[in-house]
């Protein structure tokens, strides 16, 4: 399987404190990998470091083979690589539909092929499609971050980053999210890259997953046998 994103011995501080530590992280082509760890871990900071947002101390980041440790954040959007924020940044006074249309100016493409992926996102979520007129602002939590990750869909990501999408909802709605998610991986064969506290979730769908605590990787393995590992059952599923 062909490495799609791999990052090497990588440290980022804010300020004098150090947020990650030595990471070394490896996506491959067309898997589900899921980064756990308990708040503050350093899990969405990991993310900005690989989208542009935050800079390296140390350490390189290749993306589909090129460095990309000191590109700008626009140029690894348009080379694919698609980041969700926490917290699901929408426009909340644009339509469910003028939010889909800006997502689909990252990349440079005709009004036809905007047009084609608004019908696959409606397609992958009709809730959206019954609102395609409404304020965004006014949708449900879990309404907004369908949109977030079908506005990130319309840029045809080859590296899909999520940021906790399951922050917040109720578990019936985090259900949906997750196998709206697992669809995008297995129906358009994107690589995902998907950050949780959620573990119980996110191995349920993961092929592979990393633990970090306080900045360090402290385990990889196999979504399967991380669901059986006692200390991970201890520390992030005992309690769901
Ligand atoms: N802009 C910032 N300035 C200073 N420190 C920061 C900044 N952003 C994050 N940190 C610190 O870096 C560490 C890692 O934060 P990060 O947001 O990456 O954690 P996280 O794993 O995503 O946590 P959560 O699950 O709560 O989202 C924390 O100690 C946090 O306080
Ligand atoms: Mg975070």
């Amino acid at each position: 399987m062909s490495v799609v994103l791999e990052m090497k011995n990588v440290e980022t501080y804010y300020g004098k404190i150090q947020a990650v530590k030595d990471v070394n992280i490896s996506v491959k082509q067309g898997e589900i990998l899921a980064l756990l760890g308990a708040n503050g871990a350093g899990k969405s900071t990991i993310l900005k470091t690989i989208s542009g947002l935050v800079r390296p101390a140390q350490g390189t980041i290749h993306f589909m083979g090129e460095d990309i440790t000191k590109k700008e954040p626009h140029s690894i959007v348009e080379m694919g690589l698609i980041h969700v924020p926490e917290g699901r940044r929408i426009f909340g006074a644009l339509t469910v539909t003028e939010n889909l249309e800006l997502g689909g100016f990252t990349k440079k493409s005709d009004k036809s092929k905007t047009h084609k992926n608004i019908k696959k996102v409606f397609d992958m979520f009709p809730r959206l499609a019954e609102r395609h007129k409404q304020l965004a602002g006014t949708l449900s939590g879990g309404e907004q971050q369908m949109l977030a990750i079908g506005r990130a869909l319309m840029s045809e990501p080859k590296l899909l980053m999520l940021d906790e999408p399951s922050m917040g909802l109720a578990p019936i709605i985090v259900l949906e999210i997750m196998k709206i998610i697992k669809r995008i991986n297995t129906e358009n064969n994107t690589t995902i890259l998907l950050v949780e506290q959620n573990a119980k979730a996110a191995l349920k769908l993961a092929h592979r997953g990393y633990v970090l605590e306080t900045g360090n990787i402290t385990l990889e393995d196999s979504a399967d046998s991380l669901r059986k590992n006692d200390s991970i059952i201890k520390a992030y599923l005992g309690a769901h």
